[in-house]
């Protein structure tokens, strides 16, 4: 590989060869056209990369393993990839004949020796680099040490003079980690010209400290998370003596001696519990029991009875019922929902069959069933909520949400949530429509100051608050140059809520802790979670449980998987009870 300019490319390449090294690592060989004029690649570079299709929205930076040139105008680069997360994921589960999105080859490269021997270090993943680096070296100019937690990879074409592996677990080479086979005293005694490492941080702040102090030269290969990999998105910068450096543009090979290596990360928090017990996953809210956090939301989920044959309905925590009225509507005309890329726009309109019919048909349906049965009020004014909380305060359900957060209808609805004196005007008169049914009240995001509103139905009388319904937005149809719903705004939920909906309830939450405890009302927390991580953040950020929607519309089994993840996780950690892991991430 030549040192001259390399300039990247974006392109559709083909993988011709995949196989697993490791455990969660797989290599990867893919095969692109180099353009007329376009130089080779050199070591130390990274191509951003994406699998072909992708659930996600960027391409990885991924180091090139070992790049050759198969004809003049064909270039074939290995990678070596490490499942961290969803996109590396994908990455990992493609076979030969597969497709990745590529822009690369991208950053500096390692600078090659002024005198040999040098000493080359890779801990894990981070051998790829280095290892695509001593290829471009003379045989035996240089002792490379390898460090694995577990057996060892990407070795194959080391010629070095000594090839040291360490192992955490001892299963190859030397049992400890780099500091049991390279310190200060190696490099003087090897009298090394410079040391070339990437690996993980702790490892590279070690090679800095033990070069520094033997006065040998080092270059660093950095890592960090990065949207463009072309120096626009100042993602990836990483602090030096010389101020921010961007990893992408400027890196990722840096001088080990102007490196500022970030202070000790703090210890991850565990729970309580060391014996292994089986965690407690149920949750008292406003009196009422729910075996666990997970709530079926509004207007997802039917009656409950819909979903029977499908989802495991009786292993929920709860189920809020269809936003129902006094009088049964039959929902707004025109286009109902729209699929966006990470989401639904629905204007349905508060389509229900009318709170008396509920009563006699759909609530003792819910009621047979095991979760908790929650019924969603909707209304037109304040009389028609009044109105609708007699009726439901008559019957055994055991909790009524009470909706002013439904974009969808011109009276009533969001119209009353979005100012915290009309939102406390309808929760106070329900409060004493309904006085011993527990009461939640379902928020919107689109108020001003949602976190006004909810500390107003909170005085008025709100037993626990539920946020966020549906996000305003609007989609256009193109070819009629008109708005897609007849009602032009309808509500966003999904995936592109979660992180909107996180923050408020994170924000709700660390008001209410403000308060004097017995001040306090509990949050549920929904919007966009389709995941048991989803729903982990949202317990972490405060939620004492969570209502999911959208999700169960493409997995109607993604509520199981929920539950099932938020147990292996308490389990996991050693957490005993949601008590330990609710508002776990708050800061203050
Ligand atoms: C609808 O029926 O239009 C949606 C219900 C809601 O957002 O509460």
């Amino acid at each position: 590989m030549a040192c001259s300019e390399s300039h990247p490319v974006y392109t559709h390449a083909a993988v011709t060869a995949a196989s697993n090294v490791a455990s969660g690592v797989r290599k990867l060989t893919v095969s692109y056209s180099v353009p007329d004029g376009v130089s080779p690649i050199r070591p130390g570079q990274f191509f951003m990369l994406k699998a072909e299709p992708s659930g996600t929205l960027l391409c990885r930076p991924i180091s090139v393993y070992h790049a050759e040139t198969v004809t003049p105008d064909t270039a074939a680069v290995e990678f070596l990839i490490l499942k961290k997360g969803t996109g590396t994921g994908e990455l990992c589960t493609l076979e030969a004949g597969g497709a990745v999105t590529l822009i690369g080859p991208v950053g500096n490269s390692f600078p090659q020796p002024e005198r040999g021997p040098v000493c080359i270090v890779g801990g894990g993943i981070g051998v790829a680099p280095v290892a695509g680096f001593a290829e471009s070296l003379e045989k035996e100019t240089y002792d490379f040490y390898a460090c694995f937690k577990t057996g060892s990879y990407g070795l194959e074409r080391i010629s070095a003079r000594t090839l040291t592996v360490t192992t955490d677990d001892g299963s190859r080479g030397v049992k400890g980690m780099l500091p049991a086979v390279l310190t200060v005293r190696t490099l003087r005694e090897k009298n090394y010209g410079a040391v070339y490492a990437c690996g993980p941080e702790p490892m590279l702040a070690y090679v800095r400290d033990i070069c520094a102090e033997a006065d040998v030269p080092c270059y660093l290969s950095m890592e960090a998370r990065m949207a463009c990999g072309m120096g626009a998105c100042l993602g990836c910068t990483i602090a030096t003596t010389e101020g921010n450096k961007r990893c992408c543009a400027d890196g990722p090979v840096f001088p080990g001696s102007i490196v500022r290596f970030p202070l000790p990360q703090e210890a991850t928090r565990r729970g309580s519990c060391t014996d292994g017990a089986e965690p407690d996953l149920s949750v008292t809210i406003a009196g009422v029991r729910f075996a666990n956090p997970v709530i079926a939301a509004s207007g997802t989920f039917g009656y409950g009875g819909e979903y029977g044959e499908l989802a495991d309905v009786q292993s929920l925590g709860g189920i809020c019922s269809k936003g129902l009225t006094l009088e049964g509507r039959p929902g707004n005309s025109g286009v109902r929902l729209h699929e966006t890329p990470a989401g639904v726009i629905n204007s349905i309109g508060l389509e229900n069959p009318g709170i008396p019919h509920f009563i006699a048909h759909e609530l003792p349906q819910m009621l047979a069933l095991k979760p908790v049965a929650i019924a969603n009020l909707s209304g037109s004014s304040i009389e028609t909520y009044v109105k609708g909380a007699q009726l439901l305060a008559g019957t055994d359900v055991p909790m009524i949400e009470l909706n002013i957060s439904c974009p969808n209808v011109k009276a009533g609805g969001m119209a009353f949530g979005l100012d915290p004196c009309s939102a406390a005007d309808v929760t106070a008169a329900v409060r004493k429509a309904a006085p011993r049914t527990p009461l939640i009240v379902k928020l919107s995001p689109n108020a001003p100051d949602v976190v006004a509103v909810a500390h107003a139905v909170r005085t008025a009388g709100a037993d626990a608050i539920s946020l966020i319904n549906t996000v305003q937005a609007i989609a256009i149809d193109i070819e009629k140059a008109r708005p897609v719903f007849a009602n032009v705004r309808a509500g966003l939920s999904g995936p592109a809520v979660k992180p909107l909906a996180l923050r408020l309830v994170y924000d709700l939450v660390q008001s209410m802790n403000r308060l004097p405890q017995r001040e306090r009302i509990p949050v549920i927390g929904l919007g966009g979670i389709a995941t048991w991580q989803d729903a982990v953040e949202f317990i972490m950020a405060g939620a004492s449980a969570v209502q999911v929607g959208t999700a169960t519309f493409a997995d109607p089994l993604c509520m199981k998987h929920i539950i099932e993840g938020i147990g292996n996780f308490m389990r996991r950690k050693g957490y005993r009870s949601l008590d330990e892991l609710r508002g776990a991430a708050q800061t203050e």
